[in-house]
């Protein structure tokens, strides 16, 4: 049920919005109080939080619920894929909230670890060095999207979750469909079918000849049923491929417009982990993530937060706030790494970040050693934006070299 809309809330800035110049956050949403009322696109009020610690306040506070169909007045801007999942399917933790989730991800904890991250490196560069040639292969002028920053988050779950790899081709089609926002919802329950009978298959085929990947450690070394483990592999999908595929193509195409920046980088490679994490701060794709649902009236950065209320993190404007970093707006590589909110904050802190740290270096080093010349095939602002997509980024990126 949608809240009703009185005429005070019409001059309310909606969310989410455009963002500015390509990747700068809506203006409309900087400089106001850290934590002000707003009206969500389908035209409920809650609020929203641009202050830096005030997201970390929110994010921390077990006073914010993350499942997100508490309140029965509550319309979020949510993707089909959660909208399809309303009822929080088994394993899906991103969307609890303690102790529930604490069971789920205390049991990946230990596959998400800096040191897995660096166990993998090896097979994360050898899926880089693959991608690199199947972009090369394709010719110039190429999608980067298509041939590069799609391919590769996608082999890396492969890997991580042990799809055996005459099945990746199928993987990949059905990741790549899953995630694209224009399917109607008849193509897209289609697409999660074939998603829902691939993992069944796999735990199957796991249960009876078990390997060293995450699905085999979890069918032979936990109590999880079935259903569980296709709700953990389902959502390692969806949280690790668009958001690592957007942040890579949206990260060449912000080198690709800054050229000095990106000089610098081919003059001194040791500098891309922390440009990765300048890129994470400053093109923080997540347009419309986290939100959370007050479940008591709180006082947050001087807002009265009533039970029931929505609150929309704005992860674009929190990191552009001069409370995390001098000179904000500034893509600056050479800048000492900031404790950035791109991967969130609290008991639902990214639990992939180290292993898309992982794959955004490789990929940048490649990218940057394999194409001296790289650069833009057509004008800036042919380049088409994702601008309605809930993770922010560009739809193809045509380069040449
Ligand atoms: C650059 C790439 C990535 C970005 C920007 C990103 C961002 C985020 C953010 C902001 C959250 C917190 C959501 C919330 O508080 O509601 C999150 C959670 C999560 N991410 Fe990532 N992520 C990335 C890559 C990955 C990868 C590669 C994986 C795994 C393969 C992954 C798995 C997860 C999971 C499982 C959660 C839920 C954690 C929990 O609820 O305890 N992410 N991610």
């Amino acid at each position: 049920m949608k809240a009703p809309t009185c005429p005070a809330h019409q001059d309310l800035p909606s969310y989410p919005r455009e963002r500015e110049d390509y990747v700068d956050p809506p203006a409309v949403l900087r400089g106001g109080p850290p934590v002000s009322p707003l009206r969500f696109v389908e035209g409920s009020i809650g609020w929203l939080v641009t202050g830096y610690h005030e997201a970390r306040q929110v994010l921390s506070d077990p006073r914010f619920s993350a499942e997100r169909w508490r309140g029965d007045d509550t319309v979020q801007p949510i993707p089909a894929w959660i909208r399809s999942n309303r009822g929080n399917g088994p394993g899906t933790f991103m969307v609890m909230d303690p102790p529930k989730h604490g069971r789920y991800r205390s049991l990946l904890t230990r596959y998400f670890t800096v040191k897995r991250a660096r166990d993998l490196q090896a097979r994360v560069e050898d899926i880089v060095v693959e991608g690199l040639d199947t972009l090369e292969a394709a010719g110039h002028p190429a999608d980067l999207v298509r041939h590069f920053a799609l391919p590769v988050p996608s082999l890396v779950i492969c890997e991580l979750l042990g799809v055996p790899y005459e099945e990746r081709r199928t993987f990949q089609s059905v990741a790549a469909s899953i995630m694209r926002q224009d399917l109607g919802e008849a193509a897209y329950d289609e697409a999660r079918v074939t998603l829902v009978r691939f993992f069944d298959a796999l735990i199957k085929s796991k249960r009876q000849r078990p390997g060293s990947d995450l699905i085999s450690e979890l069918t032979s070394g936990t109590e999880l049923r079935n259903e569980e483990i296709m709700g953990i592999g389902a959502q390692l999908l969806v949280a690790g491929h668009e958001t690592t595929m957007n942040m890579l193509s949206l990260g060449a195409f912000t080198l690709l417009r800054n050229p000095e920046q990106t000089r610098k980088l081919r003059a001194d490679p040791s500098l891309i982990p922390g440009a990765v994490e300048e890129l994470l701060r400053y093109l923080s794709i997540l347009n419309a993530f986290p939100v959370r649902i007050a479940l008591e009236d709180a006082v947050i950065g001087g807002a009265t937060v009533r039970a029931g209320q929505s609150v929309a993190i704005s992860v674009p404007t929190v990191n552009r706030d001069p409370a995390l970093v001098d000179d904000p707006d500034t893509f600056d590589v050479g800048r000492p790494r900031s404790a950035h909110l791109a991967f969130g904050y609290g008991i639902h802190q990214c639990l992939g970040q180290h292993l898309a740290r992982t794959e955004l270096v490789a990929a940048f080093r490649g990218l940057l050693d394999r194409f001296p010349a790289l650069e833009l095939a057509v004008p800036v602002e042919k380049v088409r934006m994702r601008t309605d997509m809930v993770v922010y980024g560009v739809h193809e990126l045509p380069v040449t070299w």
